[in-house]
């Protein structure tokens, strides 16, 4: 276009019929217009592809939960225990083996089960059914003597805390992270937590103490730092089952000897489930079921287990000195 308006704007000034500054403005009037021009252009494009964006999100919120969420919280039976699995099968979507085979277990109220197994054996599957991120394929998982079917998600989930395997922390700060788990607690609700999951401590040593920042992931804190950090953030929401997934693993012996105490003395009649692939973590439970393959071998105390359970006397003699094993 300036090439053109040159070519022709400059035959006219040759010929005197033109002064250069009107062919400069008429330019310049021009690129202004062009600039115009490509700014919509842009803008169909963006338009178009936003539309398409738009119809996909709408696709996805549209979609309806497989499980179905009931309105109403039913009425629980009294005495029925904290957690109960009737014949309990599962096997992931789109794979053939079973991760659970057969489970029936019945764990009353108040009760602290230590669960115990190698890996793959099935002790994450068992934990999360009974918050229903899974349905069971066959069998019935109850919690409070109703299946967690018949629970709304809100109601179950609320009555359930449950520690991850993999930590997970959020961008914010220390404080926001644990009050994720009751958006509602106060400062002293979160350092109580804190104290009972033994990071106060290091979180004061922190130079802004709870209004530290953590970064996406918790990456600015050490592995057993942010399980702590984690299981602050489900005792501060108080739940009746407090399932820890192995959310000890990354801690000292010591530490996690202190987070046990603090554990039994602020949870009275709090049901407690422990995974862990440390005999010294669950031998102090009240329970301990053993499991191998996605069946559980062995339910019983410490020492009935290692009169009576093969697989869990293997594991004792792995970890502990073969003469308290066998003791
Ligand atoms: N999301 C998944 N999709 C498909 N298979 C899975 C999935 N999660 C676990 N599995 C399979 O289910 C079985 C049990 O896994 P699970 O996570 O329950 O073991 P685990 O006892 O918690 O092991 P670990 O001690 O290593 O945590 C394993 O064989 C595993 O391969
Ligand atoms: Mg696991």
């Amino acid at each position: 276009m300036v090439v053109l308006v040159l070519w022709a704007g400059g035959i006219d000034i040759q010929a005197g019929r033109l002064s250069q500054g009107v062919v400069i403005a008429f330019i310049n009037y021009a690129n202004q217009i062009l600039l115009a021009l490509l700014i919509v252009s842009n803008l169909i494009i963006l338009l178009t592809k936003s539309m398409a964006s738009a119809a996909r999100v709408n696709e996805v919120l549209d979609t309806p939960a497989e499980m179905a969420d009931p309105e109403r919280a039913p009425e629980p039976p009294a005495g029925a225990p904290a957690v109960e699995f009737r014949d309990v099968s599962f096997a992931y979507a789109g794979t053939g083996n079973r991760a659970l085979e057969h489970v029936g277990v019945s764990i009353p109220k108040g009760q602290t089960v230590g669960i115990i197994g190698g890996t793959g054996s099935g002790k994450t599957t068992f934990v999360n059914l009974i918050g229903r991120f899974y349905e069971a394929t066959s069998g019935c998982v109850l919690v409070e003597g109703v299946p967690v079917g018949r629970w709304p998600l809100r109601t179950l989930r609320g009555k359930i805390g449950l520690v991850p395997q993999h930590a997970a922390l959020f961008t914010g700060t220390v404080a926001e992270n644990i009050r994720w788990g009751r958006p509602d607690a106060g400062m002293d609700e979160i350092r109580a937590a804190a104290v009972a999951a033994q990071a106060d401590g290091f979180i004061r040593r922190l130079p802004r103490g709870y209004d530290s920042p953590v970064e996406r992931g918790g990456a600015n804190f050490s592995g057993g730092q942010r399980q702590r950090l984690t299981i602050a953030r489900a005792l501060v929401a108080d739940p009746p089952v407090l399932i820890l997934d192995d959310a000890a693993s990354a801690l000292d012996f010591l530490t996690e000897a202190r987070l046990r105490e603090a554990l039994r003395k602020t949870g009275r009649g709090r049901t407690v489930l422990v995974v862990s692939q440390r005999v010294g973590t669950v031998r102090g439970a009240d329970r301990i079921l053993v499991f191998d393959g996605g069946r559980i071998v062995g339910d019983g105390t410490h020492e009935a287990l290692l009169r009576e359970c093969a697989a869990y006397r293997e594991i004792c003699l792995s970890q502990l000195p073969a003469k308290e094993a066998r003791a």
